[in-house]
This record gives structure tokens, sequence and C-alpha cells, in this order.
């Protein structure tokens, strides 16, 4: 991938579900494709080069063309005519499979082998210039994903992408995002498509925090908090289950796709004076067993992944502005007289006796990527903070 942005191409909706769809047909035959939509102009059709004439709508019968192409030994097509002026054009940025095998599903006792499930994957991490969702962007990548970063941080977004791409190559792009406004949130995913043609794995995971009493926090600070948090886990599940919808309609496999929100123990368990952020989060679950239910028909899968305090992250430590001073200033741990005493406050009230870490986090989510018999769950990454019921 690379960090070009495909402003020339405009999708409208229905061209978005198409585009979608040719993706599902091409992941018969090819585990990851990256697709460039270009204008049909007859410059650019006769720039694409080893051209098949293949004209289609995603069809089943359009997949089947697809597959017969490549069983014929014509290899992966490298550009297919659709009508209403434009070609999808597959590009070589990924691969054209020869250097990522066709996706195997890891036997379930074949724990070491988890990470597969992530291999050869498009994938797309809200919040990810940082915290978790950087966590999860680097494991995800290490895993042999592709993942786009997308953040309101662009310039975050833009460093970590190029800091990963000079590693393992071509393999992360950057997008900036406000998650909490649909434009913008439509527009993160137009180009997701452009760029890979569709995308396997959703992490909401951009989140934000503003503490306070129920009696003292400002009605601006609440609607912050409920438009990152909540809205924008309903944005991002929006544009992004009609995408894989189309996908899925097209060439469903064994796999289901998913949608995972990042959420919180917070999602589980009432938060004291940071009720905008709890209500925030558990409102998130009802989203999450909502639209599992609805998404289930289009093979989607989605899960929320609830995980206690990252201590080693920057919203906790954080030298300026991070809780750790906070909560010392503010003199919210009892007897607390530097940052170490605060920190094993919050460390006593878990079970397991430490932070949750960005390995915690992926394991749960490599968890519910895998499991195929499991939608609509929230799944505690707490220490044992926070036991089901
Ligand atoms: N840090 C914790 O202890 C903790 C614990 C449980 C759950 N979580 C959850 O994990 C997720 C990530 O938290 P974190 O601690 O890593 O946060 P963080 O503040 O370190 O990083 C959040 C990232 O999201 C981006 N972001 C903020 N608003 C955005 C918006 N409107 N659109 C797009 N991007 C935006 C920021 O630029 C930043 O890069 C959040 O959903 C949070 O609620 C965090």
């Amino acid at each position: 991938m690379t960090d070009e942005r495909n402003d020339a191409v405009r999708l409208t909706d229905d061209q978005i579900e198409r585009v979608a769809g040719l993706r599902g047909a091409f992941l018969c035959v090819t585990p990851v494709v990256t697709l460039h939509v270009v204008e049909d102009t007859a410059a650019d059709v006769a720039a694409a080069e080893g051209q098949l004439d293949l004209t289609g709508r995603a069809t089943d019968e359009f997949a089947e063309r697809v597959r017969a192409a490549v069983a014929a030994g014509s290899g992966v097509p490298r550009s297919v005519r659709i009508d209403d002026g434009l070609t999808v054009v597959v590009g070589a940025t990924l691969s054209d499979g020869a250097d990522r095998p066709r996706e195997v599903l890891p036997a379930a006792s074949d724990v070491a082998g988890r990470q597969n499930v992530v291999r050869g994957r498009v994938a797309l991490v809200t919040g990810g210039a940082q915290g978790f969702g950087e966590e999860l962007v680097r494991r995800l990548v290490g895993a042999g994903a592709s993942v786009f970063i997308a953040d309101l941080n662009r310039d975050g977004a833009a460093r970590l992408s190029a800091a990963l791409n000079a590693e393992y190559g071509p393999v992360t792009a950057p997008l900036e995002v406000d998650v909490s406004d649909d434009a913008s949130v439509a527009t993160m995913l137009h180009d997701v498509l452009v760029t890979a043609g569709g995308v396997d794995l959703l992490i909401s995971n951009a989140g934000v925090l503003k503490a306070g009493s129920v009696k003292e926090l400002s009605a601006k600070d609440f609607d912050f908090v409920t438009r990152v948090n909540y809205t924008g886990m309903f944005l991002c599940a929006k544009h992004a289950a009609r995408m894989m919808a189309a996908q899925n309609a097209t060439a469903p496999t064994d796999r289901l796709t998913d949608i995972v929100q990042i959420n919180s123990k917070s999602g589980l368990e009432g938060s004291n004076k940071n009720g905008a952020y709890a209500g925030s989060k558990f409102g998130g679950i009802g989203l999450v067993q909502s639209f599992a239910l609805e998404l289930v028909a289009d093979r989607i899968k989605v899960n929320a992944i609830c995980p206690g305090n990252f201590l080693d992250g920057p919203l906790w430590s954080d030298p300026d502005r991070g809780l750790f001073v906070q909560y010392l200033r503010a003199g919210k741990v009892p007897g607390a007289t530097t940052i170490a005493d605060v920190r094993a406050f919050y460390e006593a009230k878990v079970p397991l006796g430490r932070g949750c870490t960005g390995d915690d986090v992926f394991r749960a989510l490599l968890y519910v990527v895998e499991q195929q018999y499991e939608t609509g769950q929230a799944v505690p990454v707490t220490g044992g903070q926070n036991m089901l019921s």
C-alpha cells in the first residue's frame, strides 16, 4: 500500500458495493489483492498491462469467470472493466498471491498458528497512531496483515506507517479520519476500497475519556465522549458493514469477516466519576450485540474486547497529561505521594497484579477472529478485575 489518496475518483454507493463485490471474487483465487479504481479513459485502459477482457458485475457468474481465467493459466487478471466508466485494476503492490500463501486456517489445537488467522487479511484500525491502536497495528503487521492506520492525528499515523513500511515493505497506509463525523468515515472507507478493494477486519479502537462528576461534567464534554466512543463505533460499523456485505455476497468462504470494537472494562461495570466514558462503552456493547444479530446474515461477526487499564500506555503514563500525573495532583489516591504509589494502587485492584498490555489485547483479537462460532460477545481482558456473571 502507499499513502496516496485516490482523490480523482469518487465512487457512488452502488459502485462501492460492486467494487467490494469484485474483491470478493478475486479473493476466490488469491488471498490479497490491491485494487486501483481508475477513470475509464482510453489512456487508462491502454495503460493497464496484460488486461483481460472481463466485463461484468460482481455476481456468481462473474466470480466463476475470474476463477476460470485463472484456472486456464492466465494468472490473476490485471484489469477488469465494469460498466459506467470505471476500470478496476488489480495492482501488484501488496501481492499477486506469489509471496502470500493461500490462507489456511490453523487447526484449533494449533495455538502457535493462531496468528495465521490475520495473515494476508486487510485490516483497518481507527485510532491506530498510538496506544492500544498502535500496539494492534504493529502486531497485525507482524502477523502478515496489511493495515490501514486511521487516526485524527494524521502525522502520527503517517510516521508509524512509514516506520513499518521501512521494516516490512508496503503493508500499511495512513488515513486521516474523525470517527465522529459521518462524511469523514465514509471517505476513510472509500479510500480503503480504492486502495485495497475492501476490508476483512475493522477494529473500532479510537476512543477518548473526559472524567468528571455527574454534578459537574459539562454537556459539551459529555457530547464529545459520546460522539467519539459511541457514535464513532456506529459510523465505522455502518460503512464497513456495507463493504464487507458486498465482498461476502460475491464470494462467501468458510471464514466470516470481522468488526471488533475495542471497548473497556468500563463497558461492563460502572466507573466512578467517569460516567460519560462508561456510558459510551456500555452503549457500544448494545451496538455490538444489535449489529451482530443483523450482520450475521452478511457473514460478518461483531464482537467487543474489553481491556483493563493499559498502565504503560500514553493515556496513563504520559509524563505531562497522563492519568498517573493527574490523579497524583488531584489527590485521587489516598496517601499517594509519587507516581509509583498511584500505579501500585491500580495494580493492586487486578487479581493478576498488573496492567493490561498490547499482547493481552492482541491475543483476544486473534481469538475473536479465529472463532467461527461466536458473535455479539464482549470479551474481558482485565486480569480478573471484571468477571462475567
Ligand atoms: N488506555 C487504557 O487504559 C484503556 C483501557 C480500556 C480500554 N481502552 C480503550 O482503548 C481504546 C484506545 O485507547 P488508548 O488508551 O490507546 O488511547 P490513546 O489516547 O492512547 O489513543 C487514542 C488514539 O485515537 C485517536 N483519536 C482520538 N479521537 C479520534 C477521532 N475522533 N477520530 C479518529 N481518531 C481519534 C487519537 O489521535 C489517538 O491516536 C479506546 O477506545 C479506549 O477507550 C483504553
